[in-house]
């Protein structure tokens, strides 16, 4: 449900950056143009660059023109004139001071309360740093809620993301830290939940006794871009399935919870993590397929490979790619594999979650035809929006085969124009202290615990060998092999049709 935000001031750190400009400016736009961000808000960016505040203002302007959908230009100028400018050295106590002095008058002009939202768009070395001093020097000292966002990685293990945690919790309470996933502010991310546990036709058989196997494909078909220098130390493992991909598993094994409050729902996310198989060498070296890729042909085009792209080692053993096979060791999935692959400069890009039931007790129609298909319901999170259910039918005519339908929810085509991204959904989740969709910190100790046991075992050189895929392709063949070893293969990603 969408609430009127209450009057703060967002201090957004790394407000010259990429984010800030094509995420952060357009989601606090969408929420101001639609009315849900009142007259009541500051907003302070603070970099290391010289600006002034006419100038931010006209830098925020611009993006939002190139960023967001359907700007009005008067609205534009009226909400870019809640913006400041801070040039800071983060790791200066004497900066602060200015920061504060700023807040303090923003604070009386805009009767904000109090109220601050600190959001850390930057390099991941001073998420510590930051919260440290905005305590230190006494800026969250005010009667008004603080809160702060923290973007992604946190950390890079579980050691670091514990050290970093518990320098945060100096100066944030739990409930006051909102680690942002951004997959979690998918609209069919959030979306799985309902169809779930708004669907008694679902919910009633979403356990190993109907439910054959689980598959989530992440697929990208950029390659890393300019991002070599971050990239090269995570690879695809910490980049996308530490995050992103265990929390789409999360989303669609959790328990139902006794109530829809952050709580219950968080709860629920956290007991599949404990219940997750955690593998140990020889288990890593059978289910995880880490691959990367070499040149290819993308829409026609020839592309370098990984180790030629810009900033990449030529002997890079960084991953771009993997897939693995999970299992939920509790008493609804103890037998169910959920398969999972993601990669980049793959041949399409899609987000997509199917579901594939088992087959009935007897094989009455689909015994003598190739046609057959298992019912599949498959989440389409990205590009489309929708949910897709496969069906056997008997086509039109005389003919006795099976022909497999779709019935198509496309919600792209129904929602409106501009319905919110993930950015301006959780902008505004965070702004009314809305936790349900930000990671809590037992979810990220635990991812991190399941994925350093990979980290480990690859490092140890016993777990999988690093594989190579051309670009432009589905993946490494192991990556197919894994499935085929279960009599299964990977569901190609499949388009939400328009007509439906
Ligand atoms: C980010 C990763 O978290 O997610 C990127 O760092 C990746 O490498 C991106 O490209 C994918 O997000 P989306 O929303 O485009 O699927």
């Amino acid at each position: 449900m969408i609430h009127s935000i209450p009057n703060a001031s967002i201090v957004l750190f790394g407000a010259t950056g990429d984010l800030a400009h094509r995420k952060l400016f357009p989601a606090l736009y969408q929420l101001y143009q639609k009315g849900h961000m009142k007259e009541n808000f500051s907003v302070v960016g603070v970099s290391r660059k010289e600006f002034s505040h006419e100038e931010f203002q006209a830098e925020v302007a611009s993006a939002i023109h190139e960023h967001a959908k359907g700007a009005d230009r008067q609205i534009v100028e009226k909400f870019a004139s809640h913006f400041y400018y801070l040039k800071m050295d983060v790791t200066s106590e004497a900066s602060y001071h200015e920061l504060e002095e700023l807040l303090n008058v923003l604070d009386r002009d805009y009767q904000t309360n109090g109220n601050r939202l600190y959001y850390l768009a930057m390099a991941p070395k001073f998420f510590g740093t930051i919260p440290t001093f905005l305590k230190s020097e006494g800026i969250t000292n005010t009667e008004g809620w603080q809160r702060i966002v923290i973007e992604k990685p946190f950390g890079n293990d579980l050691p670091s993301a514990t050290k970093l945690n518990e320098e945060i919790q100096q100066s944030f309470n739990e409930n006051d830290i909102y680690r942002i996933d951004h997959y979690l502010g998918k609209e069919m991310v959030q979306n799985i939940q309902v169809i779930r546990f708004g669907n008694a036709i679902f919910e009633s058989i979403w356990n190993n006794k109907y439910i054959d196997s689980v598959q989530i494909t992440s697929s990208e078909t950029l390659g890393v871009e300019d991002r070599a220098g971050y990239y090269e130390k995570s690879g695809a493992l910490l980049d996308m399935v530490q995050n992103h991909m265990l929390q789409m598993v999360m989303m669609v094994a959790m328990e139902p919870p006794g109530e829809l409050k952050p709580e219950h729902i968080r709860d629920e996310k956290v007991k599949v993590l404990r219940s997750l198989r955690f593998f140990s060498e020889e288990e890593v070296k059978k289910n995880v397929i880490r691959g990367q890729y070499s040149e290819g042909t993308m829409n026609g085009n020839q592309v370098p490979g990984y180790l030629n792209e810009e900033n990449v080692d030529p002997e890079s053993r960084t991953e771009t790619f993997v897939a693995a096979k999970l299992f939920i060791d509790n008493f609804r999935w103890t037998g169910v594999p959920f398969y999972i692959r993601t990669g980049k400069r793959m041949a399409v890009k899609s987000t997509e979650i199917v579901i594939q039931f088992k087959q009935g007790p007897m094989a009455l129609y689909h015994a003598n035809t190739e046609n057959y298909q298992p019912n599949l319901l498959r989440i389409h999170v990205q590009p489309d929006e929708g949910v897709s259910l496969t069906l056997n039918a008997k086509p039109k005519g005389d003919t006795p085969d099976l022909l497999p339908i779709d019935m198509t929810y496309n919600n792209n085509s129904t929602a409106e124009m501009n319905s919110p991204e993930a950015y301006e959904k959780l902008l505004h989740d965070c702004l009314l202290g809305n936790s349900t969709y930000f990671t809590r910190w037992d979810e990220v100790a635990l991812s991190w615990d399941f994925i350093d046991r990979i980290t480990k075992s690859w490092q140890d050189g016993t777990g999988s060998n690093l594989t190579h895929y051309p670009s432009g392709s589905m993946g490494p063949e192991e990556a197919d092999e894994l499935l085929k070893a279960d009599g299964h293969s990977w569901w190609e990603p499949t388009k939400v049709r328009e007509e439906c």
